[in-house]
């Protein structure tokens, strides 16, 4: 099996040279580097990654941990997240629990064998205890999208109440009065927030919280199809619709559609999450937008400088702001 002694030899510059042009690419002289890719190619080297992570105690591999594979919102994540691993020169290994506890522990045992240098997670639930078990100077971690309660680490999310108020005063200054709401799971920040940002807009109104127009979803399609067939069999159906996040909403949608309900003339609806094919329903979506792809990128930027410092600076704690992406199915005419 070719080494990469052989070919420093064969390249004519020493073994660290070899190193320097295989772990960095964009570095040193250009015919040197060119030199050494070509007796790479010319004696097929294949570097051995479980020699180099035994030496230097890096596997040059992170984990990103979701709580739904299925789910287009962790794909935009995790897509900023492999651009800023590329460019640190690290790969992604992909988890998913189902927003199973118990998946996720699996999971948090299974990391822990160095097999990566850290993780980006969003949390199956809110619960820290398996998190706080880590040692976080040997396996550096960053929460996104969801936070633990009572735990403060490196996390990048979102204002989950601040996008909820946008949502629910945008139905009600455009004259709905009966919003409905179909969460998500109540032990998870994203679903506790947007549940608080749902209340907090009624109350700015002096309109009282309606229990009978509040169904857990659970941020699933099927949680979402049932939610919404429930308030469409309510003695007075809502005459707005506030769905806690995409999958859900297109739950919800199937149900509307089975029941023939006008969007936005019988019931106005704005949905948690942008996704590609909201714009394009009919009529199009209106969202409240994440900032994904940047949450993805940013947590990987805070992991790699962990990964790098010789000293462990201060936790690092980004809140993104949502956006209210106006189009049709809100009723709205006006833009904003
Ligand atoms: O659809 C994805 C969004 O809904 C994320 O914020 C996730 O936490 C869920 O709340």
């Amino acid at each position: 099996m070719t080494t990469i002694k052989d070919i420093a030899r064969e390249a004519g510059v020493s073994v660290a040279m070899v190193s320097k042009v295989l772990n960095h690419p964009d570095c040193g002289r250009t015919e040197t580097r060119e030199k050494v890719l070509a007796v790479v190619k010319r004696l097929n080297y294949q570097p051995n990654h479980a020699a180099k992570s035994m030496i230097n105690k890096r596997t040059g591999m992170i984990a990103l941990i979701i709580s739904d594979v299925r789910n287009p919102f962790f794909t935009e994540v995790a897509r900023g997240l492999e651009d800023a691993a590329n460019k640190n020169n690290y790969r992604v290994m992909l988890c998913n629990t189902d927003n199973d506890p118990l998946k996720q522990q699996s999971y948090l045992q299974a990391l822990q064998g160095r097999i990566v240098d850290g993780f980006i997670i969003s949390v199956a639930s809110e619960d820290s205890r398996q998190l706080k078990k880590i040692n976080r100077a040997e396996l550096p971690f960053v929460l996104i999208d969801r936070e633990c309660q009572n735990f403060r680490t490196d996390a990048v999310i979102v204002d989950n109440r601040d996008g909820a108020v946008k949502a629910v005063r945008h139905l009600l200054n455009n004259g709905r009065r009966r919003v409905g709401f179909i969460a998500g799971k109540q032990n998870t920040q994203t679903g506790r927030e947007r549940m608080q940002g749902y209340c907090d807009a009624l109350a700015e109104q002096g309109i009282a919280v309606e229990q009978q127009l509040i169904k857990e979803g659970h941020f699933t399609i099927s949680g979402g199809y049932q939610a919404a067939k429930a308030l469409l069999e309510l003695p007075e159906c809502p005459d707005a619709l506030f769905i806690a996040n995409n999958a859900m909403t297109m739950g919800a949608l199937r149900a509307l559609t089975e029941a023939r309900v006008r969007i936005p003339k019988k019931i106005a609806l704005v949905s948690f999450d942008d996704v590609e094919w909201a714009e394009f329903f009919t009529p199009p979506l209106t969202v409240i937008r994440q900032p994904t792809y940047t949450m993805g990128s940013l947590a990987g930027e805070i992991l790699f400088q962990r990964l790098t410092e010789a000293k462990q600076s201060e936790i690092k704690e980004i809140v993104l702001r949502p956006e209210l992406i106006v189009r049709k199915s809100c009723g709205s005419s006006l833009n904003g």
